[in-house]
């Protein structure tokens, strides 16, 4: 009778895990929501590569620009870099871990919002034939995309892992449910995919979101 109480458990945990998946039920873990975040990042660091070298050649794009620096500012400076302020380096700070690496993140969080606000005085249209205010803004871009790589890069691959390691697995579930709760309260249901089709969007109308132009021939 063993195997048949065995079979039928193992029977119900498959169909209620599947269940879940299919209802999307399994939320993203605290840094695997943070780590998604860096990948829309990396996808706007690709847009700004594009636009940069665009504006070189004299070439007016001013929505994507708009639209891709509103992510980031949104997105990124105001939700994403609030909650590793708040939720990670404040409590590496109280660990006494990692508190030179947290200072200097922080610290570029400030400088990129800097760097963000000077690209968005490109407002208005006339902007775009000032030949020195373009030059400006894709320094600021490209200053921008020196910044970002290694920040993001050193965080998903040193600093994240540090974190988890400090934390009892309830609180680090707790915490992906916080974080899943203000990206509801911020974006709405289903944010993080909104987010990812906006950044298709412009992918799109710049020609870069066709995945296979990339492969080397
Ligand atoms: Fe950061
Ligand atoms: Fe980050």
């Amino acid at each position: 009778m063993k195997w048949l109480f065995y079979a039928v458990f193992t029977l119900l945990f498959c169909v209620s895990a599947d269940f879940a998946r299919a209802m999307d039920n399994i939320p993203a873990t605290a840094t695997e929501d943070l780590m998604r975040e860096h990948g829309v990042l990396g996808r706007i660091l690709l847009i700004y590569e594009e636009l940069s070298r665009r504006m070189d050649g004299g070439e007016s794009s001013a929505d994507e620009l708009i639209k891709s620096t509103r992510i980031i500012r949104n997105f990124i400076q105001d939700y994403h870099e609030k909650l590793e302020e708040e939720y990670i380096f404040k409590r590496l700070r109280g660990e006494n871990k990692l508190v030179r690496m947290a200072n200097i993140l922080e610290l570029q969080h400030n400088t990129g919002r800097k760097i963000i606000d000077e690209i968005l005085r490109m407002k208005d249209p006339r902007d775009y034939q000032d030949k020195e205010k373009l030059d400006e803004c894709t320094r600021n871009m490209r200053s921008f995309i020196r910044l970002y790589r290694p920040h993001k890069a050193q965080e998903d691959t040193f600093l994240f892992p540090e974190f988890k390691k400090i934390l009892s697995t309830r609180e680090y579930d707790e915490l992906g449910k916080k974080f899943e709760e203000e990206e509801a309260r911020l974006f709405g249901e289903g944010g993080f995919e909104k987010i990812v089709s906006q950044t298709e969007e412009i992918e799109k109308s710049i020609g870069i979101f066709e995945l296979s132009q990339f492969t080397p021939k």
